[in-house]
């Protein structure tokens, strides 16, 4: 994100602290609830959102060196992404070519070769196939044609990407659609892998989602945690195609701020918000002052009243003692006490509502835009009608 833009942000930011945050809807949009308890849509939504479309993985720090592998099923597709010996970052149909088997169980590693463990085939960083065992019993296989199948992937300010389909380009800049400014400045590929985690849900991926979409909520379903840190009724709404940009502010970064220096330009920006991007078409990627959030949000197979939360952090090169001290389990403590147990909890009632079928539709304010936002991007891919804000 260039200076200026940061200035602007905190411009509005600090203008939003001394008075009541502006809204930015122009009415109030009514959203049906059959969107998160169809079967029909949900088939719909995984094959274009979650085969068809470059998804946003992860950062160059899941596969810091070459040998570096992660195995990852949760597009639905089982997916092996290596950076190869020559230091490049690939992915493969995780899938066996000879009777189709996952050749490398989820989870990350370092291996420069792949064996898989029905017959023990083996491949290559590259995905060659390079051994069939008892290959003069089995019959003569030309292993040029049979290496583990190639997904586009490509890698980009610090960013992972990958096509869970084979054949075609990634355009990265297309997907990020203006954000290119803020990837490129945030560092990303300095920064390193910290953990990650799943967090299984009762709810449409959907309004998984949603929960990341404004912060009306923080003074009162976060009063005793994220409302003491994060100022609520407070941030800054930018669309840069089907993405969107959400700048929170700090409570104490914003207050010792405007106390000690009163020129935006000394304002250090990073460690006094809280920026929340909404990368289409599933992922939430937050910045905070020691480290980014990939928080990646799919359907629970074909369930549509279930979701996946695969979440991992990175930390910024130079961060605070307590990420430098490895305190993983304290951040996912914190993460999840807001995010799992009250953002989560409150929405799996919201999935229950859904499923009972008495109220046809949910409302989002004029101080929500971001919902609408949301929805009309994944409605306008799978061609719906957009929701139309109702009455101003
Ligand atoms: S299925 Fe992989 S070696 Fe047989
Ligand atoms: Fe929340």
């Amino acid at each position: 994100m260039r200076i200026e833009e940061q200035q602007r942000l905190l411009g509005i930011l600090r203008h939003g602290f001394d008075h009541a945050g502006e809204v930015h809807g122009t009415g109030i949009a009514q959203s049906p609830l059959a969107d998160f308890t169809c079967p029909k849509l949900l088939a719909a939504e995984r094959q274009t959102f979650f085969r068809d479309t470059p998804l946003f993985m992860g950062l160059s720090g899941d596969l810091p060196k070459p040998g570096r592998y992660w195995a990852d099923s949760e597009t639905g597709l089982s997916i092996l992404m290596t950076r190869d010996e020559a230091g490049a970052f690939r992915a493969f149909a995780n899938t066996c070519r000879h009777r189709g088997a996952q050749v490398v169980p989820d989870g990350r590693g370092k291996r420069l070769r792949f064996s898989c463990p029905f017959h023990a085939w083996t491949y290559g960083s590259d995905g060659a196939l390079i051994a069939i065992n008892r290959e003069q019993r089995f019959g003569a296989v030309d292993k040029r044609a049979f290496g583990l199948i190639e997904l586009p992937a490509v890698e980009r300010h610090g960013m992972l990407w990958v096509k869970p389909t084979p054949g075609g380009e990634i355009d990265v800049d297309a997907m990020l659609d203006g954000l290119e400014d803020d990837m490129a400045h945030w560092g990303l590929a300095e920064h390193s892998y910290g953990a990650s985690q799943i967090i299984e849900a009762p709810l449409n991926w959907k309004l998984a989602i949603d929960t990341f979409g404004e912060n009306y909520h923080f003074d009162t379903l976060h009063r005793e945690t994220l409302a003491s840190d994060i100022r609520g009724n407070l941030q800054t709404h930018d669309i840069f195609g089907r993405n969107y940009r959400m700048v929170f502010a700090l409570v104490h970064g914003f207050e010792e701020q405007a106390k000690s220096a009163s020129n935006l330009n000394e304002w250090p920006f990073r460690s006094m918000t809280l920026c929340v991007y909404f990368v289409y078409p599933n992922t939430i990627f937050l910045v905070d002052g020691n480290a980014v959030d990939v928080i990646r949000i799919f359907p629970d197979k074909d369930t549509p009243g279930r979701s996946r939360t695969a979440h991992s952090f990175y930390v910024m090169p130079g961060a605070k003692a307590d990420y430098a001290g490895h305190r993983y389990e304290e951040r996912f403590d914190s993460f999840n006490a807001v995010v799992r147990d009250e953002d989560y909890h409150v929405a799996a009632s919201m999935q229950r509502s859904a499923n009972a079928g008495i109220q046809s539709h949910v409302l989002f304010g004029r101080n929500e835009p971001a919902l609408l936002h949301y929805h009309n991007v994944h409605r306008a891919a799978l061609g719906r009608p957009l929701l139309e804000v109702a009455s101003a």
